[in-house]
């Protein structure tokens, strides 16, 4: 078996200038493909909640159903680093909280690592988790958890301000131990610029090449999600359109007896059909 990715092995890639690859996943497959891909991180993003879950945003996602999905994923992998990501209001209301939260993703959902959302705001609480031993991924620029504050799914740091303000969350977060931080929905040099002034590796969704890593969602990249695209999405498969035919092709062949076939049949030895077919016909 392969070495296990380890938090030492991420930050050397960004001092070695390679790039980081990050994809999420949230079951048992998933995992497994992802990491038999050699990908260094799996995210079990609260993305489930609209991608799995079919909710219109990641905002109702629970404790339970995120530790429900880790545990799926970590019998898949073996190899990847396994950050689990805490859902809203798991981690905002109260730092003592967000510790127990936080242990609980590493004690009952097999992860080695958490991912939470926000700035300078929530970097007493990223410290209390470190300090207990819990590794800590950032996430700034598009948070979905603040969606309704944010006015909508929209880039941020368009401006100097909000730029700058970015920069500034980002060395806060740094600050406070982070190991890495997502950085999504955000213009490419504003990206850059955050990347080359972090000693930690940034990891980026929408945010351009100049990141240390990039992380897409699992159904966006394979083309099985098509409620929306984002922009930054690049389809690497047309999975929906796959599935679409396989799952019609198989009602057309039912429906008109083509399958199963007799390929698809099991055999029985003719005496002892005969038998059965007289016993039960007389
Ligand atoms: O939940 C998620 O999938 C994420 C990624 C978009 C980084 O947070």
């Amino acid at each position: 078996m392969a070495e296990k990715v380890t938090i030492l092995d991420i930050q050397q890639k960004k001092e070695a200038d390679h790039p980081i690859t990050m994809l999420t996943a949230y079951d048992y497959l998933g995992g497994l493909l992802v990491d038999r891909a050699g990908i260094d991180m799996i995210l079990v993003g609260d993305s489930l909640g609209m991608v799995m879950l079919g909710l219109e945003s990641t905002v109702p996602v629970t404790m339970g159903e995120m530790l429900h999905h880790c545990r799926a994923v970590a019998r898949g992998a073996q190899r990847a680093f396994l950050v689990g990501d805490m859902p809203f209001m798991s981690y905002q209301a109260d730092p003592a909280e967000a510790i127990r939260n936080a242990g609980r993703f590493l004690k009952e959902g097999s992860m080695h690592a958490v991912k939470l959302e926000g700035g300078q705001e929530v970097t007493a609480t990223i410290s209390a988790i470190v300090t207990a031993g819990i590794p800590v991924m950032g996430h700034i620029g598009l948070t979905p958890q603040s969606v309704s504050k944010l006015g909508g799914y929209r880039v941020q740091g368009k401006q100097a301000g909000g730029a700058r303000r970015l920069l500034q969350d980002a060395l806060a977060l740094e600050a406070a131990g982070c190991f890495s931080i997502v950085l999504e929905a955000v213009p490419a040099p504003v990206a850059a610029a955050i990347s080359r002034r972090l000693r930690i590796p940034t990891i980026g969704i929408g945010a351009g090449p100049g990141c240390d890593g990039q992380v897409l969602v699992y159904h966006d990249l394979l083309g099985l999600f098509d409620r929306f695209t984002p922009k930054f999405v690049k389809q690497y498969a047309a999975l929906n359109q796959t599935i679409h035919e396989a799952f019609t092709t198989f009602r057309q062949e039912v429906e008109d007896g083509t399958f199963p076939a007799p390929e698809h049949c099991y055999e029985m030895d003719e005496t002892e059909l005969r038998n059965f077919l007289e016993e039960i016909e007389a």
